[in-house]
């Protein structure tokens, strides 16, 4: 706790930036998918550093939806959702940013309509991530973009093959028919929906 307080801290004093495991290839990739998207939604947003890169690309009167369950700490506040609201409120567009304070699964129910865009860095298990693609997969429209943090093992970190995200893009997603593969930059696969699909 006391770490995450003096981050936040040193934050504030413009000491630290927001914390993401993004590279910035990879947030460089999620803007260009990002570029001009009028219904958007990222789940897993942590300190919010990937939030503020789609919402400064996305359509001037976009609908974001950033989903997370900003587990509080010991005395009930979540330094990340702090940061997050802060990336948020500096970042261009940063008032079209809607949280919703839950998980992924809670949101597919309460959010209702398509995407054009949806990057999805949440739950890294096995179990979350075949839920997710489950339930968000289908939320997109014929052209529309969704991609994936932790899908693939990038060269400078081969301990992620171990997540189970790695593994379930592995043996689903990529072979997923209503999809094309768009690009793959370091750990970040980006997929479109194909016309018909
Ligand atoms: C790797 S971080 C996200 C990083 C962020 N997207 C970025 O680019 O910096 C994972 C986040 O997912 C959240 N999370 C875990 N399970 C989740 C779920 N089922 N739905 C939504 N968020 C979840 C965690 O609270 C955490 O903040």
């Amino acid at each position: 706790m006391a770490k995450e307080f003096i981050h936040t801290l040193l934050y504030l004093l413009g000491l630290h930036s927001a914390r993401t495991q993004t590279s910035a290839a990879e947030r460089a990739a999620v803007a260009r998918h990002a570029s001009g998207c009028k219904r958007l939604a990222e789940i897993g947003v942590f300190e919010g550093a990937t939030t503020r890169v789609i919402a400064d690309n996305m359509h001037p009167e976009a609908e974001f939806h950033g989903i997370d369950p900003f587990f509080k700490g010991r005395i009930g506040v979540c330094w990340n959702e702090f940061i997050a609201r802060r990336e948020a409120r500096w970042g261009k567009h940063g008032s079209n940013i809607k949280f919703f304070h839950g998980f992924s699964f809670d949101a597919a129910k309460s959010i209702s309509g398509d995407f054009d865009f949806i990057f999805i860095d949440g739950d890294h298990s096995l179990e979350g991530i075949t839920k997710d693609w489950k339930d968000w997969s289908v939320r997109v429209q014929p052209g529309a973009i969704i991609a994936l943090h932790d899908s693939v093992v990038p060269d400078f970190d081969p301990h992620r093959g171990s997540l189970g995200s790695v593994q379930y893009y592995e043996s689903h997603i990529r072979h997923d028919d209503r999809f094309e593969v768009v690009e793959i930059v370091d750990s970040l696969a980006v997929l479109r929906r194909k016309q018909g699909a």
